[in-house]
């Protein structure tokens, strides 16, 4: 076995020991074989949590071919993954094009399943054709990207994964909420308490990023366009204001919007000096980063995910991990809670045995998880929460 190998089987059995619920699928699906005869093809992050989903998925017959997202792929996963007979596209180091070049590469496997994150493999499906019984869609933006740019186009089911309320509490504010806080320290090492946090986007993510910024004692404001969710933040004891208003107030800038465009050359003209920039959003375009590089007048990498921006008129401002998702960056990225992702991984194992098995009880296009899949696991994750007292 080579070094890469043996250690991304390493990471994977630590991580597979603590993911309860997908171990009784993997169980169940071995019986069952529901994807026996289907190739699913995967555009997802391509780390532990990841392996231990697609394993569960080969147990149940699945024929793999799969990629990562964009600057995320972690290259012993990749070797452990293709030891185990999965075909494996990306390297960490990829090029946006040559990522471009690999979910292409699992567009011409011509799976008949896919598990697709931001809707990559949709959008070629909607474009060249080929014969698909169905899909799920991980995210928030790949959801919104269906029912808008690929609405009518998509003649086969696709389960939103995104669209459970289950996976919102568990992932999107409870697990983003913990490892935005365990990257921000990661990254940069500073410290929370006290430090003037401003959170942009007070949804299921920026809600969860608020409060566990605040549980460590950081002074935390909200940024919001929807006057529902402004006024949530305000009654949850945030401080809301407009970026206008928070520009030279915040230390510390976090998009959680899934919108473009957040962070403009307005925000850059006004932000304090030595302001830190950083998003969790699932597209790098929170922050409008060719904006700020126009405006700028120089850059230093400082550290891996650490980038200096010089502004013409002596400030500056610390990009992290240049506008991408940050809490998959860095070294050693954890990623959301090994327990949040067993309970989303198992979202995706369910909705995809019945996008194998019983397709016809679902319609054409964008929907969400059905309600008893949702309902069901969260009695097992419950059952397994127990089990731990
Ligand atoms: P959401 O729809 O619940 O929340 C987004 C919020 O942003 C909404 O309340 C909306 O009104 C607000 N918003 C939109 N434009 C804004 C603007 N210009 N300024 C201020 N607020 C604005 O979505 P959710 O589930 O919180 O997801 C947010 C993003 O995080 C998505 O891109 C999603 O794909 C991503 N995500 C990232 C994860 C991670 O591990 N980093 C995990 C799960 C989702």
């Amino acid at each position: 076995m080579s070094d890469l190998v043996s250690r991304g089987a390493a990471r994977v059995e630590w991580i597979r020991s603590r993911m309860p619920l997908l171990a009784r699928t993997r169980a169940e699906f071995a019986a069952s074989r529901p994807f026996a005869g289907h190739r699913i093809g995967m555009s997802l992050h391509l780390e532990p949590k990841t392996a231990v989903l697609l394993e569960t998925l080969a147990a149940g017959g699945a024929d793999i071919v799969a990629t990562g997202n964009h600057g995320s792929t972690q290259d012993d996963i990749v070797a452990f993954l293709r030891s185990q007979g999965m075909e494996v596209h990306g390297t960490r180091d990829d090029s946006l094009d040559q990522h471009h070049a690999n979910v292409a590469a699992v567009a011409a496997a011509r799976p008949d399943i896919l598990l697709d994150n931001g809707a990559d493999l949709a959008a070629l499906a909607a474009a060249d054709p080929w014969p698909i019984v169905g899909g799920t869609e991980e995210t928030t933006s790949g959801g919104l990207r269906l029912r808008d740019e690929l609405e009518g186009r998509i003649p086969f089911p696709v389960i939103v994964i995104n669209d459970s309320r289950l996976k919102a509490i568990g992932e999107n504010r409870h697990a983003v909420g913990q490892s935005v806080v365990e990257s921000f320290m990661r990254i940069t090492n500073l410290m929370i308490p006290g430090r003037r946090f401003v959170v942009a986007g007070y949804g299921w993510c920026g809600s969860g990023v608020a409060h566990y910024l605040r549980a460590l004692g950081g002074k935390v404001a909200v940024v919001e366009v929807d006057e529902l969710k402004a006024f949530e933040a305000a009654m949850d004891g945030f401080r809301v204001g407009s970026l206008d208003d928070l520009a030279e107030w915040g230390e510390v800038f976090i998009t959680a919007t899934g919108h473009p465009g957040v962070l403009t050359e307005a925000f850059f003209r006004r932000v304090a000096d030595g302001a830190v920039l950083a998003n969790c959003g699932h597209f790098p375009w929170e922050i409008d980063v060719a904006a700020l590089r126009a405006y700028s007048s120089g850059a230093t990498q400082l550290d891996d995910a650490i980038e200096r921006i010089d502004l013409p008129d002596g400030r500056h401002v610390i990009l992290i991990a240049d506008g991408r998702m940050f809490n998959l960056a860095g070294r050693e990225p954890k990623g959301n809670s090994l327990e949040s992702m067993d309970l989303g991984f198992l979202l995706q194992s369910l909705s995809l045995e019945r996008v194998a098995t019983d397709p016809g009880s679902l319609v054409p296009g964008a929907q969400p998880v059905p309600d008893d899949i949702d309902r069901e696991i969260a009695r097992r994750m419950l059952a397994a929460m127990a089990a731990h007292r």
